[in-house]
């Protein structure tokens, strides 16, 4: 290998751990901003893994409903069956790339599964648990 191809596949490489990297940082310093104080991955795992009852329905529902408990693992869409990719960034490097995508899932799959939006303080712990994956 010349240098130029090892320099091209070392930036190729690089660029899902940067822009994952800054997609967080991103968020942290907003959820910080919104009161959020340090960001502790198992308060985060303990909320991904806790069952929420829908008030309505009265169904149980949790994160790994659909992103299954092995989150190196592909899940599934608890209402849809739609194949959903895995969560941990190790082995899907375009996980929590985008901070437009994190926030309109943490909307919606907040809203589904707890009820209710999750807090600022909740977002950056699940974070911190996922990135850790
Ligand atoms: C009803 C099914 C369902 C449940 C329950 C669910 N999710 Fe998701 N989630 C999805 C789908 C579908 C996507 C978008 C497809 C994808 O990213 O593969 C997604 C994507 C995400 C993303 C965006 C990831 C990225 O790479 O940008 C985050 C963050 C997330 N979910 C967090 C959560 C959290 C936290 C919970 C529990 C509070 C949760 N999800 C529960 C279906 C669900």
């Amino acid at each position: 290998m010349n240098i130029k191809v090892i320099g091209i596949t070392a930036l190729l490489l690089a660029i899902p751990f940067y822009t994952q990297a800054s997609a967080i940082s991103e968020l942290e310093t907003e959820y910080k901003s919104q009161g959020a104080e340090a960001f502790s991955a198992a308060a985060g795992e303990a909320l991904w893994t806790k069952t929420f009852i829908d008030a309505k329905s009265g169904d149980k529902r949790s994160c790994p409903i659909c992103h299954t408990a092995d989150l190196a693992k592909e899940g599934k869409h608890a209402s849809t069956g739609k194949v959903i990719k895995p969560m941990a960034p190790s082995v899907n490097p375009q996980r929590l790339t985008e901070v437009k995508k994190i926030k309109k899932w943490f909307v919606r799959n907040c809203k589904w599964t707890l009820g209710r939006e999750c807090t600022a303080q909740e977002k950056g712990d699940v974070l911190a648990f996922l990135k850790t994956l």
